[in-house]
Order: C-alpha cells, then structure tokens, then sequence
C-alpha cells in the first residue's frame, strides 16, 4: 500500500487532475468508506457504498453537494441529529438556492417544476434540433482536416442544445454563442461577449428574467411560455426568480459536463481506430459505447452528502456532521460490480449500471439529454469523417501521449483535444 498517497490532498494536489484512479484504487483497497487526511471528509470508493448514500435521503441532506468540505456552517456540527442546524444554516451555503442542494419537500418540489418543462414531448422536438445542429455545426470545420474538439463543436453544440430545450428561439443562439464566447465567427465580437465574461450567470439571468416576464405579461404559445406558465406540483405559480435559477442551472449543470463526455469519447475513438470502424458499421453500438465512457470517465468526479445522523454504511460508522464525499469515477471502477473496471470494453454487458448520473432523487434528470447529445453527435462525426486520429503536435506520439485536464476537482474531463481526420463528406 503506498502511504505516499495518504497524504494527498484531493481537493488541492495537481497531480490527481491528470490520473486519479491510482489514488481512488488506493482508497478502495484501504476500504470502500475511509476517512481523508484533510478536512473531516469520508470518502466512498465502492459501488454498492455510494448507491447506498445516494438512496438514502433520510440520514444524508446534500445540503453540500457541490462544494463539499467547503460548505461551513457558523456554529460546530455536534449532537445526535444535526438536521436543525441544517435547517437553520442552510441559506448560507454556497449554491443553496439551487436544487441539487436541496432536501425534501424543497427538493421534491423544485424537482417536478423541473420535470415539467423536460417532458417527453420536449426532449423529442429537442432530438430534431440536435441532428441538424450536429450538422451545422460540423460544417463550421469538416473541411479542415482538424481542430480542437471541445472549443469547436463540444462546447458550443451542448450549450445550444440546452438553449433549445428551453424554447430559446433558434434567432438568438448566435447571439447565446457569442454572449458565451463559443462563436463560430471569432471576428464577431459583440457587446455580449464582454458582459458575459463580466458575469456569465448574471448574462443568463437577465436574458431569462426577460423571457418570462414577457411570456406571463403576453403568453405566446411558445416554450418560453410553457416554463414562464408552469406551476408546482400544489398549483401555486412560482416566483419568477425561482423559474429562471431552475433554467439557467441547466446550462451550468448540463453544459461541462456533457462537453467532457463528449471529448472522452472521441479521445476513445481517436485512439483506437477499430472503435471507430465498429462503430462505423454498427451505429446501434453507440449507445453501449456512451454508457462505457461515461463509466470509465466519469465527468463528475465528487459529489457530497452530509451526515444528519449516526449512520453505518459498509460497516463503517459515521458520525453525525461528517461530509461524505462520493467518488462516481472510482465506484464506477469496482471490480466488485465491473470486471476489469480499466479497460474500455465496447461490448461490455452491464456499463449501465454506472452511476456516473448519481442515483435515486437527485439522480441527473439531464442524463437521457447528454446520452442523446452524445448519440448524435458521435453518428454525425462519424459518418462525415473517416480515420480520426489524435494529433501528434498537440498530444504527442503513440506510446508518449500527453493531455490535459480541468485543473478541479468537481469535475473530470480533458482541457482540450486536438484531433485530425480526412473528411468523408463527397466520398462516395
Ligand atoms: C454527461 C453529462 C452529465 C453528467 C455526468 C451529469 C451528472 C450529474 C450528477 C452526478 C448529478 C447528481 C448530483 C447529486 O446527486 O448531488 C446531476 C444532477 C443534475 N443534473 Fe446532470 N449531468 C450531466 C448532464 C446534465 C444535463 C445535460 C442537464 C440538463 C440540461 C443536467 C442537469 C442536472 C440537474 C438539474 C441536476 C440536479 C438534479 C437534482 O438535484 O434533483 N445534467 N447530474
């Protein structure tokens, strides 16, 4: 067991950015739950423990699910439940006002406003956007050859998409792209650039503040006007500072993310050219080839729960006031539940059960959103190239490659790609 690692420290130390894994391995063999070395933090590295804290809402609030240790209440975390003190302090933690921090009845309640505007119906009309803004956006660059992938299409194809699923008119993506600064035409730059820069969800919360202000005072029969009309579950109308937090969360929660996944799988394809010709001839493998991304890569890579109560999860004890921290990309690698979790395998039967997405009622309500991003987009990019490869100026040679990653420890996903391929489109 190499003590070096034990004294690491996951939320500072570079060095995990570019390969966790040995780091999580290390944690797991010590124990699936075991305690860090730094700020009070028990870490979850097994599959069947982290869907445990995932299902069970009753003694974990996820008060803290996105900052972790760095949620800091103002008085200490003691006694037996520390579910009042949750209560009390909780307005003060960074991201409260968004669901994913939320409890139940709040959580249950933002949660179905959410799910009304994501219904079947929408997400169908949001496919058929998709497939003609893969293309779209592909013809910005097909003919070049190469490019870097994240800034060219990840990027900017998952914001609009998220656009796109809120009834943001197809008018005005050039200008969400430019307010962004994901422009296809870099000369473009307007004045929406630099407010955005200035304040990117101040930008997005005025542009939706508007929206459904216009849409209540003058309904129009648009998707805009379904999100500005919907109601909670009881009927009561939310404030419309309450609709738009839930709208622009779902660019800052479905956008990295879903970017990342796509980067992976093309730096999966590049890499391993027999990838691509399976893929080629049998597109019904993508999906399959997604789900074992999305397991051997997993774009989130801590997500927390905070004790409320005496717990034991795995047949470790846990103590009220203990931030739990539940490490997707390791569980997703347990032998226990995934043979030979480090190798990518096409055909592997079970690369659903990851929990990549999390589990139970927070689980990601954008996951079948980013599956069919993913989908389509990797049919599109196949189809219209042949022979991707990575590019040896920027990557290195086989055998030497070298990548960078998003210096954080929230997420998991390569800085940038750059990729080569022969365009496909005229070839017959
Ligand atoms: C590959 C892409 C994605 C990954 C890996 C991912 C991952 C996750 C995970 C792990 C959670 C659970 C957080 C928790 O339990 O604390 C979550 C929640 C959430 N995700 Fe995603 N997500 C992705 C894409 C998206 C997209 C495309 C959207 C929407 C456009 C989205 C919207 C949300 C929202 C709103 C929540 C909070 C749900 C709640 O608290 O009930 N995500 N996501």
């Amino acid at each position: 067991m190499d003590a070096d690692l034990d004294q690491v420290d996951f939320f500072s130390d570079a060095s995990l950015n570019e390969d966790p894994y040995p780091y999580f391995e290390h944690l797991r063999a010590k124990c699936p739950v075991t305690p860090l070395a730094h700020h009070g933090v028990l870490a979850v590295s097994g599959y069947d423990e982290a869907t445990e804290v995932y299902r069970d809402l009753e003694t974990f609030s996820s008060c803290n699910s996105v900052v972790g240790p760095f949620a800091t209440f103002p008085v200490p975390l003691v006694g037996d439940d520390v579910a009042d003190i949750i209560e009390r302090y909780r307005g003060q933690l960074p991201m409260n006002e968004h669901m994913v921090t939320m409890d139940p009845p709040t959580h249950t309640q933002e949660r179905a406003l959410l799910m009304r505007l994501i219904t079947p119906k929408r997400l169908k009309e949001n496919e058929a956007f998709m497939w003609r803004l893969a293309d779209q956006q592909l013809d910005e660059f097909i003919a070049d050859g190469r490019c870097e992938f994240i800034g060219a299409y990840a990027q900017p194809f998952a914001m609009l998409v998220v656009a796109d699923v809120l009834g943001v008119p197809e008018a005005e993506h050039e200008r969400f792209r430019r307010g962004f600064g994901l422009s296809g035409n870099p000369g473009e730059i307007g004045s929406d650039q630099s407010d955005m820069a200035m304040n990117a969800l101040g930008w997005l919360d005025e542009c939706f503040t508007t929206y459904i202000e216009d849409r209540r005072r003058e309904p129009q029969g648009d998707v805009l006007t379904d999100l500005a009309l919907a109601k909670y579950p009881d009927g009561s109308t939310p404030e419309v500072t309450a609709v738009v937090r839930s709208a622009t969360f779902l660019f800052a929660a479905g956008q990295e993310t879903t970017a990342r996944l796509l980067a992976t799988s093309l730096k999966y394809l590049a890499e391993y050219p027999q990838l691509q010709d399976e893929l080629r001839e049998e597109p019904e493998l993508i999906p399959n080839f997604i789900e074992e991304a999305l397991r051997i890569e997993s774009p989130v890579k801590a997500d927390f729960r905070l004790a409320k109560r005496a717990a034991t999860i795995g047949g470790v004890d846990i103590a009220p006031g203990t931030p739990v921290m539940l490490l997707n990309g390791a569980a997703n690698r347990d032998p226990g539940r995934f043979e030979c979790p480090a190798e990518f395998r096409l055909d592997r039967p079970n690369a659903r059960e990851h929990i990549a997405f999390g589990r139970g009622a927070h689980s990601c309500p954008g996951g079948p959103l980013a599956r069919a991003e993913a989908r389509i987009s990797l049919e599109r990019i196949l189809d219209r190239t042949r022979d991707i490869t990575l590019s040896e100026e920027h990557h290195g040679p086989v055998g030497a490659r070298h990548f960078s990653y998003e210096p954080t420890w929230v997420l998991r996903g390569l800085h940038d790609i750059h990729i080569e391929w022969t365009p496909a489109d005229g070839v017959g």
